[in-house]
């Protein structure tokens, strides 16, 4: 650098774009959620796993699909000195399926349930309830084609979003089918966009040849009306995977699940079979009577199922969570035998954003009730050893050791509302004693350092 280089005015350095912070009360509200989810999910029996974040790119390449936007246009990906192509996370259940095939989890009680929580990464556009850095609650029930297991992701998922506050919540649920029955299904689509060739996006143009299954995840204004009239996948599900979707739909029927059976409802990732599933809080809107007499259809559902949602309203929302079946992605990772299996990806910033929400705090966070203050350098040499002591008998405190003043340290405390202040000063310090002060009625009390946990603790 040269000198005149060094000498020019700096930067000052931020984040990326859309990637966040989290600090303080936001990280506690994480942590509440995560500890929240982590608790049901163990009650039901899923054990935690926490894969890296940097994985090698061909398992999303191979796993999630070379023409899903993820793998297409969203993926961090970077060349390593060594010469390693990897990526950041965009997802969890392909690491998740790399984990169970590389530690033979074959030989474990099968099916294998498993959790996890934490960052993943995505480069789109940032706008609302779309962040390129974004936290992600998941569960993966692995080596089981049974129905029971969508139904133990889908009510575990539903409970979750309960115990957060979530009320409006929706499924929307479809089944696409499997290798018998899907190739059948998806030559017909294309076969019907063939016909509407000239009038879909660019991107549609492509897919109606290279993945047919896409089309009807395209977002793009222009082909919705072609896509309402697009042939159904549950139309043309062989018996077997007609018998798992009609299983899945009484399982929810039995847990009071209501659901909407969603045609369009393909999912953005390549490996899905089956069971797949989405999972919105909807705030409505008021529409004309005729606009919302075609919705319940539009939506999928038929007017009159007793678990599909009819009102003269429309919903807007975001996907909270979404999942489904992947009994392939095994055999596309290079295993040799397939593991079917299913799971779900829930978006915390989406939880957080919805009308329902209730925040919880982790269980570690106490706000105290207690500011520890110390004056003069015999009692700030002991302080973190009186901090040691309220510790182990879990009292938390607030302090601010690094300050001097009596003043400066009782503003503090009542800047941050806090009930008592412990005051510890040179004579205190010498006499074994700590003074303990009524913040609101400034009433004061001696008391022996050996009794202070005991009476922190009967102090209201
Ligand atoms: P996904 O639908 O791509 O599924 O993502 C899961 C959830 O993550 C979404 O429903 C959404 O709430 C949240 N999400 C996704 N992208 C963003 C973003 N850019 N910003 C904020 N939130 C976002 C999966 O990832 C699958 N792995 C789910 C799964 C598990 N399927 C089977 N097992």
């Amino acid at each position: 650098m040269t000198k005149a280089n060094s000498s020019a005015k700096k930067e000052v350095p931020t984040s990326v774009k859309g990637m966040q912070d989290i600090i303080g009360e936001e990280s506690y509200a994480y942590s509440g959620f995560y500890e929240k989810a982590s608790e049901i999910a163990m009650y039901y029996g899923f054990k935690p796993i926490e894969t890296p974040i940097l994985e090698k790119e061909e398992l999303f390449t191979s796993g999630v699909g070379q023409d899903t936007d993820l793998v297409e246009k969203e993926m961090y990906s970077l060349k390593t000195k060594g010469g390693d192509h990897l990526v950041m996370r965009p997802e969890g259940t392909a690491p998740i399926m790399r984990a169970y095939i590389e530690h033979g989890m074959q030989s474990w009680t099968q099916p294998v349930m498993l959790y996890y929580k934490g960052p993943f990464f995505r480069h789109e556009n940032p706008q609302k309830g779309r962040t390129r850095q974004f936290q992600s609650f998941g569960l993966e029930i692995l080596g089981t084609p049974k129905a029971i297991a969508d139904a133990t992701v889908i009510h575990t998922t539903m409970i979750i979003l309960k115990e957060a506050g979530l009320q409006n919540l929706v499924l929307n649920i479809n089944s696409i089918g499997d290798r018998e029955c899907r190739p059948k299904y998806v030559k017909e689509l294309a076969n019907y966009y063939k016909k509407h060739l000239s009038e879909l996006c660019v991107d549609c143009k492509r897919r109606v040849k290279e993945n047919p299954l896409r089309l009807l995840d395209c977002k793009n204004p222009k082909c919705q009306v072609i896509k309402e009239g697009a042939p159904s996948s549950v139309t043309h599900l062989c018996d077997e995977c007609r018998s798992h979707f009609k299983e899945v739909l009484e399982y929810l029927e039995a847990l009071n699940i209501p659901y909407r059976i969603n045609n369009n409802l393909v999912r953005g990732l390549d490996y899905y079979s089956r069971t797949v599933f989405e999972i919105t809080e909807e705030t409505y809107e008021d529409v004309p009577a005729m606009e919302a007499e075609e919705k319940p259809e539009a939506k999928g559902g038929k007017k009159g199922d007793k678990n599909v949602k009819e009102s003269e309203i429309v919903a807007v929302s975001l996907a909270l969570g979404g999942g489904g079946r992947y009994d392939y992605l095994a055999k596309n990772l290079g295993s040799k035998k397939d593991i079917p299996a299913i799971g779900v990806g829930l978006g915390v910033e989406r939880i957080f954003m919805t009308q329902g929400y209730k925040r919880m705090d982790p269980r570690i966070i106490k706000h105290p009730k207690v500011y520890f203050i110390q004056l003069g350098t015999h009692a700030k040499m002991r302080s973190l050893n009186i901090i040691e002591i309220l510790r182990n008998a879990r009292i938390p405190i607030a302090q601010s050791l690094a300050k001097d003043s009596l003043g400066s340290q009782l503003s503090a405390a009542e800047k941050n509302k806090i009930p008592y202040a412990i005051i510890f000063g040179e004579k205190e310090a010498i006499d074994d004693t700590v003074i303990v002060r009524d913040m609101n009625t400034r009433s004061q009390e001696t008391v022996k350092i050996t009794e202070l946990a005991k009476y922190v603790k009967t102090i209201k």
